[in-house]
């Protein structure tokens, strides 16, 4: 089997010259090489992929080897292309892979494993392949330091063997960072030992709504499922070799029915009967959100302390998303706290946890990261705002001062339908095609550089009330995913000027490094007979997405609900 064009790479790196002659052809005879610290663990990483997938043991060799991938991390390198950055140069004796810092090493990996051809990305080999790399020099640094993607594991459980397969396919994009949702109304999905029902009530439901939250039908069989602290442990371990920060999310104020179906005394107990509340088992903004008292604050504190000993992320998402004051309004208890406060009425209240919890963390070292709501109120010290209500948070954020993660709901939602029609499964918000995806900037315009520098990057979210499964996920992610992960990545000009002919064309080989990985995405013709949902409701929006006017205040609960 011949290699891949240089050319044909995924993110597009920075600089790519191919060279003459016949390049590299890897053997059994081959060996690998790792010097400098950090460099085992991605010579681990190619021996496990490229091992199984091309059968040779890639043996142990001398960094001056002959015939050897040589992979070295090079401080020297990393004031011209930073840590995450690296140079590649293809040669008959070998492949020298130099990294700016480990994370650079490894994603020079991911451009290895792509030269290498489609049958790189099988787990063993098939008969009679020849594994040749082009000769190359590759020079690759990332736009932007934050590459993420967020998994809602909440509305949907995925079992802890698909997460790591998210890890890999992140990975195979040069994607850094996984946030993980991990608290929802309809379901609790990690364990906190101290409050134990948090999982033993909150992680299932009875039965689910299937389709848009109109739909009349309905999966009759209980869901659920979470993650102990061991399998957390192995998650946030599996991304640390791949260069990956898990951000957990616990969502508060709103957000929260499942913990108060476990702990009703969460709720606001003197507006409802929270000893009644259930697992959500429909979508949609619910109503049940959590009490302003100091017992809620400890409660919270306790399960923030046993995640933090979990996760090492500097960064910790505390939601803050679409929280409905009504039950506030008709508590006593919400009403004197408000005023003990000070605030003009509850709906304050919302900002006044942001701020709770964000100076907590920040008392631990930590960074709060918060859905855009959080600007509501004064922002807690080294918070970050995720802008998902279009790119206006982002700006103010970014003006302000405070650094941001770019995820716009009209951009970079991915459960939102990726093309118009009947065909496409349970569909729901705006047409994001593949090239739309790519032509999305994640920079609000406006900003002075100064002022840019604070778009630590791009987030692509993952909602899942309507994928119940990893296919439907691997679904609405692929191929799109990988548009995001260029524009996340890669130097592109003005979204108006992008390349989108070469970029489908590359996607032809991508399309096939998919295959070979097991990749349920839609074809670009459209899905397969049973990637569809004949007859399940989903809850389209017309027209192009529309972002708030840059003067209009930013809604409250704005998202179109599913
Ligand atoms: C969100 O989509 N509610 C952050």
């Amino acid at each position: 089997m011949a290699g891949a064009e240089v050319t044909d790479v995924i993110p597009a790196p920075v600089e790519a010259y191919g060279g003459p002659g016949e390049g590299f052809l890897l053997g059994p005879g081959t060996g690998l090489a790792a010097s400098g610290e950090g460099a085992e663990s991605t010579a681990r990483w190619l021996r496990g992929t490229l091992g199984a997938a091309t059968g040779f043991p890639l043996a142990p060799a001398d960094p001056a080897a002959e015939n050897a991938v040589r992979l070295t991390v090079d401080p020297r390198l990393t004031a011209e292309l930073g840590a995450e950055g690296y140079r590649l140069d293809v040669t008959p004796s070998g492949a020298d892979l130099r990294g700016g810092g480990p994370a650079g090493l490894f994603w020079g990996a991911q451009t290895l494993r792509q030269l290498l051809g489609p049958d790189a990305f099988r787990r063993a080999p098939l008969p009679g392949r020849t594994w040749r790399l082009p000769p190359v020099r590759i020079s690759d640094t990332p736009r932007f330091g934050w590459r993420g993607m967020l998994l809602d594991v909440a509305r949907h459980f995925m079992p802890k063997e698909g997460v790591l397969r998210y890890l890999d396919l992140l990975a195979a994009h040069k994607l850094n960072v996984l946030h993980l949702h991990l608290t929802d109304d309809q379901g609790w999905r990690i364990e906190i030992k101290r409050h134990p029902r948090l999982t033993e009530v909150g992680s299932w439901r009875t039965r689910t709504k299937f389709g848009h939250r109109s739909s009349p039908l309905w999966e009759a069989k209980p869901h659920g499922g979470h993650y102990t602290q061991d399998d957390i442990r192995e998650i946030v371990s599996y991304a640390a070799e791949r260069h990956i920060t898990v951000v957990p999310e616990i969502d508060l104020p709103g957000h929260s029915q499942a913990a108060i179906a476990a702990y009703p005394e969460l709720g606001n107990t003197d507006a409802v009967d929270t000893a009644a509340v259930t697992v959500r088992d429909d979508w949609g903004i619910s109503p049940y959100v959590l009490a302003p008292t100091e017992a809620v604050l400890a409660f919270y504190e306790g399960v923030l302390e046993e995640v933090l000993a979990l996760f090492p992320s500097p960064f910790v998402h505390l939601g803050g998303d679409e929280c409905p004051p009504d039950q506030w309004r008709k508590s006593a208890t919400a009403r004197a706290r408000a005023a003990e406060l000070g605030l003009l009425d509850v709906d304050g209240l919302r900002a006044w946890f942001a701020g709770h919890f964000g100076a907590w963390l920040a008392a631990r070292g930590r960074r709060m990261l918060g859905w855009d709501e959080i600007l509501d109120g004064p922002l807690p010290p080294g918070a970050v705002v995720s802008s998902w209500r279009g790119h206006r948070g982002g700006r103010i954020a970014a003006r302000a001062g405070h650094d941001v993660v770019m995820c716009p709901e009209q951009h970079v939602y991915l459960d939102h339908r990726q093309a118009p029609g009947e065909d496409e499964p349970v569909p729901i918000g705006y047409v994001r095609t593949l090239a739309d995806v790519y032509r999305f900037e994640p920079v609000p315009d406006g900003l002075t550089a100064e002022e840019a520098r604070h778009a630590l990057g791009a987030q692509a979210n993952v909602w899942t009330e309507v994928t119940e499964d990893a296919g439907r996920v691997d679904y609405q992610v692929f191929p799109r995913l990988a548009a995001f992960a260029e524009v996340a990545w890669s130097p592109l000009p003005a979204p108006a000027e992008r390349d989108l002919a070469d970029f489908e064309r590359r996607m032809g080989a991508h399309y096939r490094r998919l295959d070979a990985l097991g990749v349920a995405y839609r074809p670009p013709g459209g899905p397969h007979p049973w990637q569809r949902r004949p007859g399940v409701p989903g809850r389209p929006f017309a027209g192009p997405p529309a972002e708030p006017e840059p003067t209009a205040p930013v809604p409250s609960n704005a998202r179109p609900d599913t």
